[in-house]
């Protein structure tokens, strides 16, 4: 097995309570935009975006179906441009508004990816919710449509995100 990087745990870069602060302005501002919309389908990217996708969804007045797709980027860390699809949705989107839900964005590759796949289904709409957002690292013209914090370029883990597989669980988003 692997040591961990650390034993120290990661400090905190975003407490719960700012984090659960935000993921209410967010899910307020989408709940109006999609009000009379009639139903959202949204779609979190495993594994991430799971706890995010969890809290967002529970708050939002609008009616929602939930999906999921998972995706891999090659090699290790942040994509350097390659990304697989490894588990599809099982909703056909055609026709429906759709949210994809998203733990962090940093260079866009991945969304960017995502989002062409999911177009070319044809959805009524599709719009993008991002947490976190690494300040000066967007490399593509993906349109992030809800973002909930820009972050420094450091590695962030909690919240669902991870290193190797480790600290999505924790509650806050820190640094290693
Ligand atoms: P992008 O394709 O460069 O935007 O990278 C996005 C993906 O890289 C995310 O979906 C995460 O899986 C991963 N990632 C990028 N930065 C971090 C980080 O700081 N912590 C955890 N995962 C990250
Ligand atoms: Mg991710």
């Amino acid at each position: 097995m692997p040591e961990p990087a650390s034993d120290a745990p990661p400090s905190v870069l975003i407490s719960e309570a700012a984090i659960g602060r935000r993921v209410e302005e967010l899910a307020r501002q989408i709940s109006r935009d999609y009000a009379g919309a009639g139903e959202l389908v949204l779609i979190g990217v495993l594994r991430g975006a799971f706890v995010f996708l969890a809290d967002l969804s529970r708050r939002l007045t609008v009616p929602c179906r939930v999906d999921f797709v998972a995706l891999s980027s090659y090699g290790h860390g942040s994509s350097g441009g390659a990304v697989r699809l490894v588990m599809d949705l099982r909703l056909n989107i055609a026709g429906n508004h759709v949210l994809v839900v998203e733990d962090i964005v940093d260079s866009g590759h991945t969304l960017a990816y995502l989002v062409a796949i999911l177009q070319a289904r044809h959805p009524a709409s599709l719009k993008t919710c991002v947490l976190t957002r690494k300040a000066g690292r967007l490399e593509t013209d993906v349109a992030l449509d809800y973002v909930g914090f820009d972050i420094p370029d450091r590695w962030v883990v909690g919240y669902g995100l991870d290193y190797s597989d480790r600290f999505r669980t924790f509650p806050y988003i820190g640094v290693l």
